[in-house]
């Protein structure tokens, strides 16, 4: 099943509820106040990185280069152009950059660049201050989000500023830490269709599809020492780490530097 294609139906049908599944976000229900609290969560997130990256890094922190991979709407593009010279958001769907095109234009923000997005971005060009990406790499299969994490890496200038959200586990498996139960084999013909893909769903990452007609939206624990082991190649040094648990689906959002070049 390709993500991609299940992405730019989110962004066709339902583009906010896609990046924040409450019900006030549904397209038939979004109405001014609706909105306006979905861009003030971009904003309080926008905040939080930045106190972060200043608590971490630098008190001085302020990008100039700012990149989104993953932007949507433009629910963290809009405050990150306020706070930056320039703002690319990439997108792997043309629907949702659209409606972010919108939103910028509709607020008169012109130093927001939009790319759509392939597993190398070859359509992102330069070095970043801040390399960002929230609530997007746990969407993505593991196998791929290990290449795109890795680009993501490469796309930090020196002494650069990454803050990364990924998701490694769910909070409703205790008793295997975290990780989905390992498929019980039984015979083909027991199983059926749906338990097939129930079966499928358990171990390759749980659906978070409702009965609504709704797209796909998968969820993909990523195993942390891998992710560990891609930093340490790249020349990370270290890093800080802070928890999330969005509805039992438990992340962590990395804040890491990139040593400057020796002079
Ligand atoms: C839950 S939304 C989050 C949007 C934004 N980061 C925010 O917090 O407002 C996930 C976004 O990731 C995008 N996405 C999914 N897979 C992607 C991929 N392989 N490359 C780039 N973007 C992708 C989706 O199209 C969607 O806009």
């Amino acid at each position: 099943m390709s993500t991609d294609i299940e992405w730019e139906k989110w962004g066709r049908q339902d583009p906010y509820f896609g990046v924040i599944t409450w019900d006030m976000f549904r397209a038939g229900k979004l109405d001014a106040p609706a909105l306006a609290a979905f861009f003030e969560s971009g904003q309080m997130h926008v905040d939080y990185v930045l106190h972060s990256c200043r608590r971490y890094f630098d008190p001085a922190f302020s990008p100039r280069r700012v990149l989104d991979f993953g932007c949507g709407v433009g629910r963290l593009l809009i405050p990150f152009a306020a706070a930056s010279e320039q703002v690319v958001g990439v997108d792997v769907s043309p629907s949702m950059l659209a409606e972010a095109q919108r939103n910028c234009e509709a607020r008169a923000i012109g130093n927001v660049v939009l790319a759509g997005s392939d597993d190398e971005l070859t359509q992102v060009v330069g070095e970043f201050d801040l390399v960002h990406s929230a609530i997007v790499l746990q969407h993505i299969q593991v196998p791929r989000g290990r290449v795109i994490f890795r680009r993501l890496l490469q796309l930090m200038a020196p002494g650069g500023v990454a803050a990364l959200h990924l998701t490694f586990g769910k909070a409703y498996h205790p008793e295997t830490f975290g990780q989905p139960p390992a498929a019980e084999p039984s015979p083909a013909s027991a199983v059926g269709p749906l338990g097939r893909f129930l079966r499928k769903a358990a171990t390759a990452g749980a659906e978070l599809a409702n009965p609504d007609g709704d797209p796909v939206m998968l969820m993909n624990a990523y195993n942390l020492s891998e992710i560990a082991f891609l930093m340490q190649m790249a020349g990370i040094a270290q890093f800080h780490s802070e928890f999330t648990d969005h509805g039992g689906e438990l992340g962590v959002f990395l804040f890491f530097r990139r040593p400057a070049a020796a002079t």
